[in-house]
């Protein structure tokens, strides 16, 4: 069978990388489909972002801001075939996270909403999403086991910060395409299952996360997976020279023009659909009123998008 992300199968590769650059350059407004009713996509928009997410791994919705409610999050997701959801340590009930910056104050409600409070002892300003710090490239969920792999993700501004908190997003497939022309070997190595782990999260004693061991690229129902982190704190890198290789080549990539990254800055009524593409967030400066400060509704699934 044709398998793209097989090594050996240089044909086969071949041919998806040239449909795969086909689509690009390309601009965010590529990516743009407005939606009228967030729990009701219409069959038009549904084959608008499926389009979309077939050629880029990613969309990005418009809708009147009003159209943001948890409730309605959760028919559109349903909607495009997401199912199952990922609970984090900060998700509230119905998985959906708050992703605001914490306060210093802690009578301050930075996390405006129906957020939970984290399990006792966690502060979250330990947790870069939960700050104005900037957030270096990733996939969500790396840090999560084998068989709770985070597929697709997606974030929705209810409000933007004063200034700041953009986004830059890279197709994964871009990635992996760059990388492999570079040198099938990085491949090879970001494909070791030992390649990347994240230690055992543990406070006084209790483990809130166990140990994440994998590879950062994996092939899962014939889709490519990548699982991945550029933090230089908390990741254990495999420690070989083709290890340190190819993660010199993914440091690289990010700088590179020809992997063409999207950067765009949310308005609210405005989100991000993904199949977990690599994305990281600048530093932002926000509002002094909780009330009126930068805040994001994201939810991660164990499914990727699936619309037919
Ligand atoms: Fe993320």
């Amino acid at each position: 069978m044709d398998d793209p992300f097989d090594l050996s199968q240089v044909s086969a590769y071949s041919d998806w990388r040239a449909r795969k650059l086909r689509a690009y350059p390309a601009e965010i407004a590529d990516l743009r489909v407005p939606v009228g009713r967030l729990d009701q996509p219409t069959p038009g928009e549904r084959a608008a972002l499926k389009t979309r997410i077939e050629t880029f791994n990613m969309a990005l919705v418009a809708v009147d801001p009003a159209e943001i409610q948890t409730e309605a999050l959760l028919s559109f997701t349903r909607a495009l075939g997401l199912q199952r959801t990922d609970s984090n340590l900060f998700a509230d009930a119905s998985a959906v996270s708050h992703i605001a910056a914490t306060r210093r104050n802690p009578g301050d409600a930075g996390r405006a909403g129906t957020a939970p409070e984290p399990p006792g002892g966690v502060n979250l300003r330990e947790f870069i999403p939960y700050t104005d710090k900037p957030l270096s490239w990733h996939t969500d969920g790396y840090y999560n086991t084998e068989d709770e792999q985070v597929g697709a993700w997606c974030l929705f501004c209810v409000r933007a910060a004063r200034d700041g908190g953009e986004n830059g997003l890279i197709d994964h497939e871009m990635a992996y395409l760059r990388l492999r022309d570079e040198s099938p070997r990085h491949i090879a190595a970001l494909s070791h299952p030992q390649a990347l782990s994240i230690p055992a999260h543990s406070l006084d004693g209790r483990t809130l996360r166990a140990e994440s061991v994998g590879p950062v690229f994996s092939v899962r129902n014939g889709h490519l997976h990548m699982r991945y982190s550029a933090r230089a704190r908390h990741v254990l890198w495999r420690d070989t020279p083709a290890t340190r290789a190819a993660r010199g080549a993914l440091d690289r990539l990010f700088s590179r023009p020809d992997v063409f990254t999207f950067r765009y800055r949310l308005r609210p009524g405005e989100g991000l659909v993904s199949n977990n593409v690599l994305h990281c967030r600048s530093g932002f400066d926000d509002d002094e009123d909780p009330a009126k400060a930068r805040l994001l509704y994201r939810i991660r699934f164990l499914d990727r998008v699936a619309l037919d």
